[in-house]
């Protein structure tokens, strides 16, 4: 009988919780430690693969597949089945987007644990921000303004304060203000977070500005941006054209997946030849100090992001590891016994 046996750790999102997947201290250091390794070759990391429904372009929703194997140390292959579905935002009890990761072992690929991929999805895409901020942000940066105050927005002011220790006070807007409040007073005693219902005024206080909105046009318009600012758009379409094309630091975390289609505004400009791959820096160079971040106090920096699969799978191991410590999940077995071999 073979030693190796296909039994899966089934993580439910209150298991995934109770195994530390809210602490964004260590959220912020593995997404750190994965660009990192990228930005060394240690991981395999392809393009996503987008699912939309009815189709791409016109999508009510849609699930994507994004796979990975981290080396070095970590050693552990998966992937994300990242889901968002328009429906979802119609609804008061259910999240936009909806998440499960796997992980495999490399060696023998037998599946080693599913688990509920919504709080990492959360919390690895505010991280992959406060990693940006980290290397883009003023050193005195002391205001930021974080646009949408829903699943992310809420991450989002966790990894500010956490990437950013000069960080002062957070303006969190939203078209939504009560979303806003709501999320304020969670954080009231903790961090100075004031909701607000006027991106305007917000953005032209703040030295960070993080976009995270379900918005599918641009709002955030160049004048309302400090020269010296850093910007940060997590989803595809939220900034003028201007503020990239201007700006004098241009960052992103993986151009192919950016400049095919679902990274609207890289796409976009790169088809209309206006911007190439030269001219950015990646967030994997920057952890792998491959490249420098923000150079002299005046700079505008501009950061893109769409997410990346080898963090989840990185922070989903790091989840499984704990569980298994802790005894927490449920076994399943994929088969006692292969019926053909
Ligand atoms: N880059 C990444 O890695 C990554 C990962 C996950 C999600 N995302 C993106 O982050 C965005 C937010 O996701 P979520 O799960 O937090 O969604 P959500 O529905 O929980 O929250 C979105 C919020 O944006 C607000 N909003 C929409 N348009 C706005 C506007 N013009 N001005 C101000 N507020 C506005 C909504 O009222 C809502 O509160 C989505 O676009 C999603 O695709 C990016």
């Amino acid at each position: 009988m073979s030693e190796y046996k296909p039994e899966i750790l089934f993580l439910k999102q209150e298991d995934v919780v109770k195994a530390g997947v809210l602490d964004m201290k260590t959220v912020l250091a593995i997404t750190e430690k994965t660009f990192k390794m990228i930005g060394e070759g240690q991981v395999i990391n392809p393009p996503k693969t987008m699912l939309g429904m009815p189709n791409n372009e016109n999508w009510k929703s849609y699930c994507m597949s994004m796979p990975s194997y981290i080396g070095g140390d970590v050693d552990i292959a998966g992937f994300k089945w990242a889901s968002e579905s328009v429906f979802n935002m119609s609804q008061p009890d259910m999240p936009y987007g909806v998440d499960v990761v796997m992980l495999s072992d490399p060696k023998t690929v037998y599946p080693k644990a599913i688990m509920d991929g919504t709080i990492i999805t959360a919390m690895r895409t505010s991280a992959a921000a406060g990693v940006a901020a980290k290397y883009l942000a003023s050193k005195n940066s002391k205001t930021a303004c974080l646009v949408g105050a829903g699943v992310i927005g809420r991450t989002m002011v966790m990894a500010m304060m956490e990437a950013v220790p000069s960080l002062e006070t957070i303006y969190l807007c939203d078209l939504d203000i009560a979303k806003a409040q709501g999320i304020a007073k969670e954080y009231e005693g903790k961090y100075n977070v004031i909701p607000c219902a006027n991106t305007e005024e917000a953005a032209k206080k703040a030295d960070i500005i993080v976009t995270e909105t379900t918005s599918r046009k641009p709002f955030l318009k160049a004048e309302w941006v400090k020269s010296n600012a850093t910007v940060i758009q997590m989803s595809a379409y939220e900034i003028e054209d201007e503020i990239l094309l201007k700006a004098d630091k241009k960052a992103l975390d993986n151009w192919a997946q950016l400049s095919h289609g679902a990274g609207a505004l890289i796409h976009k400009l790169s088809e209309e030849g206006k911007i190439t791959e030269e001219m950015f820096v990646t967030l994997p160079q920057l952890a792998a100090h491959q490249k420098p971040g923000r150079e002299s106090e005046d700079e505008l920096c501009v950061c893109c992001t769409y997410g990346i699969g080898s963090v989840d799978v990185a922070v989903a191991n790091q989840i499984y590891e704990n569980a298994l410590e802790k005894g927490i999940g449920q076994k399943l077995m994929l088969w006692d016994n292969p019926l053909w071999v």
